[in-house]
């Protein structure tokens, strides 16, 4: 495990960035996981920086996002699909038939996340995986007691990531409780893993990982075991991990 510890919140955005363009132009047709949340917002500003101005070329990029809240509809301003359009797709050359997200409309949801694990292994499977982390470790949508064996399954939303989650809505009543997500499988076959973290909310969660057994307690200890992780954290996130 690589880690990178930035100065703040800004410059671990541009190295999380450096990163997927250094990727991207190794492999014009790279296949990224993609998250949302606050985290790597201006890692997606930065990104279309690069596009517009140094011409960063998307053309043959392809995009699997790692979840979707069940029953928000793509217009929706707090579903993912509509998140990574606003915030990203529709600033860049990326062709839409080469997004991808887990469809939260689906009748029946786990055809769907057979379906979505089909698609991804049609294209050789990702690349490198960006990954958020939840203050209670988790990943994706894999909450603490996960089973590690799941490949990308239906979800019922931990109370803390509902109460954490509320902060992009009118109420926290208004959280849907039940969402599709990559499951620890499918990210830990990804060849490559990039996990952003940043904020002292996040620093018990960044020493588990670091330093901690792996444990489904905090489901991000999983990727000790993977062989290629690359952490960037800020400096808050990192105050309590050892950098010898
Ligand atoms: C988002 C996702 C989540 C977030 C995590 C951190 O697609 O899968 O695991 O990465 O909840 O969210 P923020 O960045 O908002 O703190």
């Amino acid at each position: 495990m690589r880690i990178f510890v930035a100065k703040d919140y800004h410059d671990m955005s541009l190295e999380a960035a450096k990163v997927v363009a250094d990727e991207i132009a190794q492999k014009p047709g790279i296949v990224l996981g993609l998250a949302t949340g606050e985290t790597p917002l201006a890692m997606y500003r930065e990104l279309i920086r690069w596009h517009r101005e140094e011409g960063l070329d998307f053309s043959q990029v392809i995009t699997f996002n790692l979840d979707e809240y069940i029953g928000l509809p793509p217009e929706n301003i707090n579903s993912y699909r509509y998140y990574m359009q606003h915030n990203f797709f529709r600033h860049i050359n990326i062709k839409l038939k080469n997004t991808h997200l887990p469809n939260a409309m689906a009748v029946d949801v786990d055809e769907e996340c057979r379906e979505y694990e089909r698609q991804i292994a049609g294209v050789g499977g990702i690349d490198l995986q960006v990954l958020g982390l939840g203050q209670n470790g988790h990943i994706g949508f894999n909450e603490p007691g996960v089973d590690f064996a799941l490949s990308t399954h239906l979800v019922h939303l931990a109370a803390a990531t509902i109460a954490s989650n509320a902060r992009f809505f009118a109420a926290e009543s208004e959280v849907p409780r039940l969402a599709i997500s990559l499951g620890i499988k499918s990210i830990m076959q990804a060849k490559k893993i990039l996990l952003l973290a940043s904020g002292s909310s996040k620093a018990r969660a960044v020493y588990e990982l670091v330093h901690g057994a792996v444990s489904n307690n905090t489901p991000a200890t999983i990727l000790k075991l993977h062989q290629d992780v690359q952490l960037v954290l800020d400096e808050r996130v990192a105050m309590h991990i050892s950098r010898v």
